[in-house]
């Protein structure tokens, strides 16, 4: 594991707000548990989002134009793009997400189905600044299924966008899938689930956190929280401890390498923003993009953008 994550996480554990990165749920058992979690009923994001972009399919494919490169950020499986490989008809296909393995896996099969698209597949941590020098002047296409942009603080959304709309170099665009605010019953069951899938993918993180730390965190003392803020327009994930509990952290600067937690305490595991549509092109308007087109879900429960970067 490289160092910068082992110290990252020593940092968020022992923090005034103890918290883990949402990145830290996708190793090979949370990346699976997340796959569960999509076939819910309640977690209606997955199902909402394809049904958009099969029904618009047409219109998406004529706002998006030419594509040179297709550029898929969190690629996972590579399922999601590969549907629009079809319509989008790209030259070259770039899948970038954090776990190397499972990425390449996924890609080799890919090339096997579409042997006329050139692939590539590159492990990188999303939350840093993005640069594609070698294909600067490319027609380049951004994917960012999911509402994977959830995950970001706003002000971190903003940078992210503004970002990628100057990699576009005033040529491409980005497709980008987002959870729109609606009713608390329907936001609260879908993180929230009667079978505990959403609470196995939460505990789940402090396995790959042992694994990573070798710490010592038992999962039998957790218990998922999660509830929409709804000041903050977020869903937010917790862990929350059942009795006062001591966890061993290798390598730390924590006295004793022990961190302590009184029952009740929690760690801050995820924030999933929802937006109003108004709320998020406006904010595309802001990073750099125009001509943004929406499409939505007759119950207006998640929004499908493509955003031009301005020339
Ligand atoms: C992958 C970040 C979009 O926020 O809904 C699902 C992750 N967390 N259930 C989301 C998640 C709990 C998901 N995102």
């Amino acid at each position: 594991m490289k160092h910068t994550l082992i110290q990252e996480l020593h940092l968020s554990l022992t923090n005034d707000v103890p918290s883990i990165s949402p990145k830290f749920f996708y190793d090979d058992i949370g990346s699976h548990l997340f796959d569960v979690i999509t076939l819910l009923k309640e977690y209606y994001p997955t199902r909402t989002e394809q049904w958009i972009m099969d029904t618009f399919q047409g219109a998406i494919t004529d706002a998006i134009g030419p594509c040179e490169v297709l550029l898929d950020l969190g690629a996972g499986n590579c399922v999601k793009a590969s549907r629009l490989f079809n319509s989008i008809k790209p030259k070259q296909y770039r899948a970038l997400d954090i776990s190397k393995e499972y990425l390449e896996a996924a890609v080799a099969d890919l090339q096997k189905q579409f042997p006329h698209i050139a692939m590539s597949a590159q492990a990188i941590d999303l939350s840093l600044p993005l640069v594609f020098p070698d294909i600067s002047e490319l027609r380049k296409i951004f994917f960012f299924p999911g509402s994977s942009i959830g995950n970001y603080d706003p002000e971190k959304a903003d940078q992210f966008f503004a970002n990628i709309a100057h990699e576009c170099h005033g040529n491409g665009g980005l497709l980008i899938g987002v959870d729109l605010v609606k009713d608390l019953e329907t936001l609260h069951l879908a993180y929230n689930d009667p079978l505990g899938v959403t609470s196995s993918f939460n505990l789940n993180i402090l396995l790959n956190v042992n694994r990573i730390l070798g710490s010592n965190f038992n999962l039998r003392d957790w218990e998922h929280c999660a509830f929409f803020n709804e000041s903050q327009s977020r869903i937010e994930m917790h862990l929350r401890a059942r009795a006062n509990v001591e966890v061993n952290l290798p390598g730390s600067n924590a006295r004793d390498h022990v961190i302590r937690f009184k029952a009740g305490d929690l760690i801050h595991t995820e924030n999933s923003y929802k937006y109003t549509q108004d709320g998020f092109t406006e904010k595309l308007r802001r990073a750099g993009f125009e001509n943004i087109h929406a499409w939505t879900d007759p119950k207006k429960h998640f929004l499908v953008c493509f955003a031009n970067a301005k020339k």
